[in-house]
């Protein structure tokens, strides 16, 4: 059934409920941990002086615009990767996946079969899925340490002989807040659309179009003062000459966060075997815990496989040439999300209005007159407000939803992926 080389055996997955939550774009969002929880998480002596906060839930919210805030202006980074375009193959071929995945024991990753069995089934999808703390699983790192960096590493080490022609690396969980929101945050929806091509092409594509947080600048590891707000900043600069020797300490290292990405099989084998292989063993040896060794990759992955520090696309080509959804115009995308933006916001105040509307209520039935003593300093929500959100959620959704689906449309149009890109386009063409 699952044809491919790349996993010789087969995983069960037994479990069969999947963990399943949507985080919508609230003040809490940043609070939901990205990190798999693999591991231990109790800070070694060294990581007690070297750590700082997490990143992400301290750093500053940063916003999309609001509706109607102007012209949206979307910074251009030219990738300086000194790797030549990859050479894809005639339109219309096939190409082998292999969805490489770190779990936990209690976690369950049954949606990769639920959701991708036609694919699987065809034999194009394969997938290679490590439990981290079960020995006895056909496939696990040889430690549990370093999240999710020593499975994507052993995943090399041990098919680099028998690799997919791309090569996704992901998290256990279906839906994570950094997935891509335009596919609803699902993994599975991120798998299916991605397209061979682009990461051909690329060589290295970060599965996360969204540059928050991550790009455009993110960490300075040849800063001297520590920034409090980026404790892996000192621990890259610390680790950077023992992970690659022979490069300078970048200005700048950047990305969009979260280590989710596709890779050539040319790409991973333009790197000897023995070069994951030194990476794996420093992950092994550091002293850095589970946790922290992990957080040094997650900026330094582009470096590996692109050899450039900085590794931003432009997010509007990231969808349209990587997942088939193109606006037609950086700023029609961004409309999408600035109506994404808007409905969240109005959600939020229908909730505060439908929390405020029942303690009134509350305190009404309290009383024994039936009438709201004026003491009772409760805020008054604006009688009406509620339909008049309720109308509006109502009508963006809608719009969103066909804004949507005119993008898949256009996106099935090899002309336009290749426009909205930036890239040459001749006829006959595929993706
Ligand atoms: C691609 O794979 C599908 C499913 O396995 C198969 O039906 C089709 O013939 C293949 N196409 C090419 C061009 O090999
Ligand atoms: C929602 O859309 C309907 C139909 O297009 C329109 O009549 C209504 O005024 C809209 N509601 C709001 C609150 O904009």
């Amino acid at each position: 059934m699952v044809a491919h080389r790349c996993v010789p055996f087969l995983i069960v997955a037994a479990l069969c409920t999947g963990f399943l939550f949507v985080v919508f774009r609230s003040s809490s969002w940043r609070d939901i941990p990205q990190s798999l929880g693999l591991g231990h998480h109790e800070p070694t002596e060294y990581e007690k002086i070297h750590a700082l906060p997490d990143l992400r839930t301290t750093r500053p919210k940063v916003d999309y615009p609001h509706i109607g805030e102007g012209v949206f202006k979307e910074p251009k980074i030219e990738s300086s990767s000194p790797y030549p375009v990859g050479q894809t193959k005639p339109p219309g071929s096939n190409y082998t996946r292999c969805l490489v995945v770190a779990r936990l024991k209690s976690e369950s990753t049954a949606w990769i079969d639920e959701q991708l069995d036609d694919m699987l089934a065809s034999g194009l999808l394969s997938k290679a899925v490590y439990t981290v703390d079960d020995r006895s699983a056909p496939l696990h790192p040889p430690r549990n340490k370093g999240h999710e960096v020593m499975v994507y590493l052993s995943y090399i080490i041990d098919f680099y002989d028998d690799l997919a022609d791309v090569n996704i690396f992901m998290h256990a969980h279906r839906y994570t807040w950094h997935n891509n929101e335009l596919l609803n945050n699902d993994a599975s929806l991120m798998v299916r659309h991605l397209s061979p091509e682009r990461v051909t092409r690329d060589g290295y594509m970060n599965l996360r179009c969204h540059w928050d947080p991550g790009c455009p600048s993110w960490l300075h590891p040849g800063a001297t003062e520590k920034n409090p707000e980026k404790g892996e900043e000192t621990l890259v600069a610390d680790a950077w000459a023992e992970l690659f020797p022979f490069d300078p300490i970048p200005a700048v290292l950047s990305q969009p966060c979260c280590a989710q990405f596709a890779v050539s099989k040319e790409r991973v084998l333009a790197l000897p075997k023995q070069r994951y292989v030194g990476l794996r063993d420093w992950v092994l040896r550091t002293e850095l815990s589970d946790y922290m060794s992990g957080r040094v990759f997650e900026y330094t992955w582009q470096f590996l496989f692109t050899a450039a520090p900085l590794h931003c696309p432009s997010m509007s080509a990231c969808y349209c040439d990587g997942y088939g959804y193109c606006f037609g115009s950086p700023q029609a995308f961004d409309y999408w999300f600035e109506m994404r933006y808007l409905r969240e916001s109005y959600k939020q105040e229908l909730h505060i209005w439908r929390e405020r509307a029942d303690l009134i209520e509350e305190a009404r039935q309290r009383s024994t007159d039936g009438r709201v003593k004026e003491d009772a300093l409760l805020e008054v929500p604006e009688p009406g407000r509620n339909v008049w959100l309720r109308d509006q959620i109502k009508n963006l959704t809608v719009e969103m939803e066909r804004s949507r689906s005119a993008a898949f449309e256009l996106g099935k149009e090899p002309r336009h992926r290749a426009l909205e890109a930036g890239r040459e386009w001749r006829d006959g063409d595929g993706y």
